[in-house]
């Protein structure tokens, strides 16, 4: 199990391999807010401060969106394009950028 922090609003939760960050938001209630779901709109952006690399490869189209946000996408993702994708580790998450 993988524990994730969403530093916002101080919810910490363990979840398996494969688990989107929508189903965690939705799960338990965490302010994060969604747009379109599809990568789109940017409305669900975040901070990763910590354990990247626990989540999946960013795609084609959150990488061109973030590229035309800022010239230093490195510690962002679209929380609806995010998947928790390892068996053991720590992520910490904060909303916005
Ligand atoms: S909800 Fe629109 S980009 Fe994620």
């Amino acid at each position: 199990m993988v524990r994730v922090f969403l530093k916002d609003d101080n919810i910490v939760v363990k979840v398996p391999s494969g688990k989107t960050l929508r189903d965690i938001a939705n799960k338990t209630g965490a302010s994060m807010e969604f747009g379109c779901r599809v990568g789109d709109c940017l409305t669900c952006i975040a901070t990763v401060t910590s354990g990247m690399h626990f989540l999946n490869e960013k795609n084609e189209k959150e990488i061109r969106a973030l590229e035309i946000l800022c010239t230093d996408s490195h510690n962002l993702r679209l929380m609806c394009q995010c998947s928790v994708e390892a068996e053991e580790g720590e992520i910490e998450i904060s909303y916005g950028f």
